[in-house]
């Protein structure tokens, strides 16, 4: 059938080596380099931000959600280093689901890969604002505008929250020293006092533009000059994030680990998406493959040595900050620099790990808008975007044109989206990706006898290990789910059936897996990269499956209204 047409291997080699001789990008990686991208693409606004409220919900139990997501991630490292090494070009998922799929796949695919590198820069953006404002204050007594550092939206739901507070009696001073209600003053603020066109107030956040204006130049003119950039700025946040573990050891205080896990595993698995994001990244350093000397060999270890870092590190982190106070104060946007204020002539250490934050959040943009153009310069090519996107700068080599589009794509977001509903919807637009890739690497092996990666995940087989899995996690499930099955059983409840649906579906796809890994003797790896990938998509919550959705079918009323007609293996195929 037309829509799932594949692209073989062969074709996408010779294609792109002929690419590459009429526009050529430069070839400046190597494996050096790919793991600096990759540790640039990873440690970011997850460990420096998000991580603190991961550890508040979760306690000092949350590095098991660290240890579970790195072996996640890990699982999906190696499909997706075994596919690079295979077919090393520019469109990474996009183009691996192209070759195990077909078309309409690798479309979707490429379109949720949107949500990954340009969703998640608007994330990193506005934490990256965050930090900078704060920074800025503190070592200035210069205080940003409130309607120059936030959104829209924010500003205008916090404030009718605090005016409508205000109408029932209460004062502005208790609302600003109400640990709970205190956020909502620099919103109330910035809504307060913004200018206005006509009846439309002007609210943007001017920092995370201008980052990303900065980062958007950076990556136009050149991979040479984003590699340095990426370099120093991985060398810089590598030093402190060392810092903060060997200084932070001496001031841990182990009865700050107990209780292990104060809120049990519920507590715990809140923090899931928060930790997830906190590893995305590593995958961006496969869009890099027709930069690299030598792919083939760089991209595997590349992607492996770095989330193996990456981990590292994230598991001592998170031991050190749980360890150093109390998990319930952990809930601020930037535990590490507060767990150092915290400890007497040591807050001067707090100032560097803000001045870090800013460096660690700019190198993760750096890379994701790096990533977004060369897909899109690799879908243009197969025909379904327009030409443009895979326009070359005849001077600095770049994809020009798509690497213009992605900084506009960034910043129109900023001016109005909430940061937690992107993370969400980044992390989503991973997870699926990630299930892909794995599920692609397993359909490739069972079918393809040609498929003959260098790069060969270890084998095992997955019947023996599977199964057991399968059951041993339907009786934890009903055991942990009893009460919401026999609620809904009891009041046909729709909305806790709703909430509950995408574990179902996991559930169900579970069931589908095993019976095939029993029936094609799956290898164990991708397999279960598949299963925990999948699984986390599932705890992410039916509205951001929803919001999910609603993105995937945009993408295919696009490739319908263009993208098929235009495809090269469409015209091929006409042409035949
Ligand atoms: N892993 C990246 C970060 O934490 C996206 O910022």
């Amino acid at each position: 059938m037309s829509l799932f047409r594949k692209k073989s291997i062969e074709d996408i080699l010779k294609s792109t080596s002929d690419e590459s001789q009429k526009n050529g990008l430069a070839k400046h990686l190597g494996v050096k380099d790919l793991t600096a991208f990759g540790i640039a693409a990873i440690i970011g606004a997850g460990i420096f931000s998000t991580i603190g409220k991961a550890s508040a919900d979760g306690g000092p139990g949350v590095i098991f959600l660290f240890i579970f997501t790195a072996l996640a991630c890990s699982f999906a490292a190696f499909a997706y280093a075994e596919f690079a090494s295979v077919i090393p070009v520019s469109g990474s998922a996009y183009t691996y689901s192209y070759v195990a799929f077909g078309e309409l796949f690798a479309w979707i695919i490429g379109w949720a890969l949107i949500m990954e590198y340009a969703i998640g820069n608007v994330t990193v953006a506005i934490s990256w604002s965050d930090y900078f404002t704060s920074l800025i204050a503190n070592v200035s007594d210069y205080r940003m505008l409130e309607w120059l550092c936030t959104d829209y939206f924010t500003a205008k739901a916090n404030y009718m929250e605090v005016y409508a507070m205000l109408s029932s009696g209460i004062t502005l001073a208790d609302v600003e020293s109400n640990p709970d209600t205190a956020y909502l003053v620099e919103g109330f603020i910035a809504y307060g006092s913004a200018p206005a066109i006509g009846s439309l107030k002007i609210i943007f956040d001017a920092p995370a533009l201008l980052i990303n204006v900065l980062i958007t130049i950076l990556v136009y003119r050149g991979i040479k000059e984003s590699r340095n950039a990426s370099n120093i700025m991985v060398l810089i946040k590598l030093a402190i994030v060392l810092l903060v573990i060997f200084v932070g050891a001496f001031y841990v205080d182990t009865k700050n680990w107990n209780p292990f896990f104060p809120n049990g595993i519920k507590g715990l698995l809140s923090g899931i998406s928060a930790v997830f994001f906190a590893y995305i990244g590593f995958d961006a350093i496969s869009t890099t493959a027709e930069e690299c000397k030598n792919p083939q060999r760089d991209l595997p270890r590349g992607i492996l040595y770095s989330i193996l870092i990456c981990t590292v590190l994230y598991v001592a982190i998170a031991l050190v900050i749980t360890g150093m106070v109390n998990y319930s104060e952990l809930k601020v946007a930037d535990p590490l620099a507060f767990v150092f204020e915290k400890v007497k002539d040591l807050e001067w250490l707090a100032g560097v790990i803000s001045v870090s934050a800013v460096v660690a959040m700019a190198s993760v943009m750096l890379v994701f808008q790096l990533g977004q153009p060369r897909i899109w310069m690799a879908m243009s090519r197969d025909g379904l975007l327009p030409k443009a996107f895979a326009k070359i700068h005849p001077k600095f080599k770049t994809p020009s044109f798509s690497t213009i589009i992605t900084g506009c794509l960034v910043a129109v977001p900023i001016f109005f989206v909430d940061i937690n509903m992107v993370t969400d919807i980044c992390s989503a637009g991973t997870l699926f990706a990630f299930s892909l890739v794995c599920a692609g690497v397993l359909k490739l092996k069972v079918e393809n006898k040609n498929y003959n990666p260098t790069f060969k995940t270890p084998y095992v087989n997955a019947k023996y290990v599977v199964p057991v899995l399968f059951f041993g996690s339907f009786i934890l499930i009903y055991i942990y789910d009893k009460a919401t099955i026999d609620y809904y059983l009891k009041y046909e409840s729709f909305n806790a059936f709703l909430t509950k649906l995408p574990l179902y579906t996991f559930v169900s796809v579970f069931a589908i897996i095993t019976w095939l890994s029993i029936k094609h003797n799956f290898s164990l790896i991708p397999t279960l990269g598949l299963l925990s990938c999948f699984y986390m998509l599932s705890q992410l919550g039916y509205k951001n499956w929803l919001y999910f959705m609603v993105w995937l079918l945009i993408g295919l009323l696009i490739y319908f209204a263009y993208g098929k007609n235009h495809s090269k293996l469409a015209t091929q195929n006409n042409n035949a």
